[in-house]
């Protein structure tokens, strides 16, 4: 590929600035930033909403800070942040608008679409969602042969079931204890039968979620949905209309599929799949916590899309995240990015974020078409902690690899436990506070000398420290800090996609396998020759039908 053929953000002269800045500042030390500045601590912190982010634990100083303020000013992070909340069509290989942030907006404020104004549709969707909610948690609502609904099962996948799972365990504590919630994806037919086989179709309402409603896995388990349902109903069709409903944006499709589309909550082309739970997507979760609760966590999304909007450079806490990511990723050579939280409800938190992020910010060709010659989007994984600690932090505090990470943590235990389970709170939060401390500053080797380590092993046991944290901490997990949450994750997604010159609302990338796999089928079930076939592939599938006994 030669030069003209590629975009340029490497060579502008505030990218050059940071690379010279980055050979300047060699491997500077952590240790020695807070020596020098013994306000860092509390300096290098940012409030947005509920959220306390310290980033002082980072390998940069003002003059990093400065650069890289300069760089998102000459890519125009904000130009593009504004016409994103304007409404204008900036996914811009799929023609749409981008207005997840509508989906929060207050019930007064005008966004308009193509002249349209969109904000009565989604409130009107909201109170539909929440009247429906309500009937269902009351037991107005009730299934075919007349019981009360207790089990949902929200049938999706990506999208469409990453983000109402993750708020649901988030949100469990706030959760109707009396019901079942569970979330099928994956068109292995272990999950649906994992999902149900314990459950009593009468009172068993199915939430079909797929934004295009042509999702193989979610038409496919849907379909199987359907069959359970009617098999233990005794096989009258009625009953589909009192234990479905569909949330999408294809009523045709719904209809298609045989949900009455009275059943069917709506949202819109502009919305993101990965970036639609706080849409009709999020029904599951509002029948869990009940409208209330799901109104709370939409003004938690809004907190930080206004601060996003209007907080200077310096203070707005999505373009720093997103910042500092990009001086990893593209000056530090960081291939990934550790998400750690510190709370057994996020369990999922971090796998939803891989989504959001590796979805948007995985890509090689730019929004002029042209493939990039810079570094876009990590690789994001991590787990709860403390288990990580137990298994792969080895390799953060050690290894040959530097991972920043992010700590999110909370200074109160839910309110249900017991005083004695709430007592290990603390603890888990000791875990916390020590883990970044010794990621940062290490141990040296007269530190473990001091401890009268024999001499052979104190470079083992030598911490060389310098990885760079982000520690976010707020009071307790309620809805509206798992909003917030979500929103600066978005937010910052944004600002690197922006940066790095990508269409972050696009997915092509998943679109091969999707079409290999429905070519490939029918060589699985009835041997076809599929044309096109590779040889290693035709050897496999080859190998499969033999175990399968074809
Ligand atoms: O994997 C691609 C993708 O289109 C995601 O972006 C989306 O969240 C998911 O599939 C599910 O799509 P749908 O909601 O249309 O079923």
């Amino acid at each position: 590929m030669n030069a003209e053929g590629r975009s340029r953000l490497n060579q502008t002269p505030e990218w050059t600035a940071l690379a010279k800045h980055r050979e300047e500042l060699g491997e500077v030390r952590l240790r020695e930033l807070f020596e020098a500045d013994p306000d860092r601590g509390t300096g290098y912190t940012l409030r947005v909403g509920d959220l306390y982010v310290d980033y002082s634990k980072h390998l940069v100083t003002d003059e990093t800070l400065r650069l890289l303020r300069e760089l998102a000013a000459a890519t125009d992070v904000f130009g593009l942040r504004d016409a994103m909340f304007r409404g204008e069509r900036i996914n811009t290989t799929e023609d749409r608008a981008v207005l997840h942030t509508a989906l929060r907006a207050p019930r007064d404020a005008v966004i308009e679409v193509d002249g349209e104004n969109v904000v009565p549709a989604v409130h009107a969707v909201l109170d539909r969602m929440a009247d429906f909610a309500r009937r269902v948690r009351s037991g107005e609502w009730t299934g075919h042969t007349g019981r009360r609904i207790r089990n949902v099962v929200n049938i999706g996948i990506g999208g469409s079931d990453l983000g109402p799972a993750m708020a649901y365990e988030a949100l469990r504590a706030y959760t109707a204890r009396d019901m079942t919630f569970r979330f099928v994806s994956n068109v292995d037919g272990a999950d649906l039968h994992e999902a149900v086989r314990d459950l009593d179709p009468a009172e068993t309402l199915f939430v079909v979620a797929s934004k295009t409603f042509t999702t193989i896995e979610t038409v496919t388990n849907a379909t199987s949905a359907r069959a359970w349902l009617l098999e233990g109903l005794g096989g009258d069709e009625k009953a589909v209309a009192r234990h479905f409903v569909a949330l999408s944006t294809n009523a045709e499709k719904v209809a298609g599929f045989g949900i009455d589309t009275a059943n069917m909550f709506e949202f819109w082309d502009w919305v993101g799949g990965r970036y639609s739970y706080d849409s009709a997507i999020g029904l599951s979760l509002m029948i869990a916590i009940g409208p209330d609760r799901f109104r709370e966590m939409l003004d938690g999304f809004r907190i930080v899309d206004e601060h996003f909007r209007t907080a200077p450079p310096e203070a707005n806490a999505p373009l720093l995240m997103g910042l500092l990511g990009v001086w990893y990723n593209n000056f530090h050579d960081a291939q990934s990015h550790a998400v750690l939280p510190y709370s057994h409800y996020l369990s999922k938190f971090t796998a939803y974020l891989q989504q959001l992020d590796m979805e948007s910010n995985g890509k090689y060709v730019g929004r002029d078409g042209r493939e990039v010659d810079w570094q876009t989007g990590p690789v994001v994984w991590g787990t709860p902690g403390t288990n990580g600690q137990h298994a792969y932090y080895q390799l953060i505090h050690q290894g040959t690899k530097l991972i920043p990470a992010d700590f999110i943590g909370f200074a109160e235990p839910v309110e249900e436990l017991s005083d004695r389970l709430a007592a290990q709170h603390d603890l888990l939060m000791a875990n916390f506070f020590a883990q970044t401390q010794a990621l940062a500053f290490g141990k040296t080797p007269d530190e473990v000398r001091a401890e009268g380590v024999p001499e052979e092993l104190v470079p083992h046991k030598t911490f060389q420290g310098n990885h760079p944290t982000t520690t976010i901490v707020a009071r307790a997990l309620t809805p509206s800090v798992l909003g917030q949450l979500v929103a600066l994750y978005e937010h910052k997604v944004f600002v690197q996609g922006a940066i790095w010159n990508i269409d972050s609302f696009d997915q092509w990338g998943v679109e091969l396998g999707k079409v290999l796999a429905k070519r490939v089928e029918p060589a699985l079930t009835e041997g076809a020759d599929v044309p096109g076939l590779d040889p290693s592939t035709k050897a496999l599938v080859a190998a499969y039908r033999e175990l399968r006994g074809r």
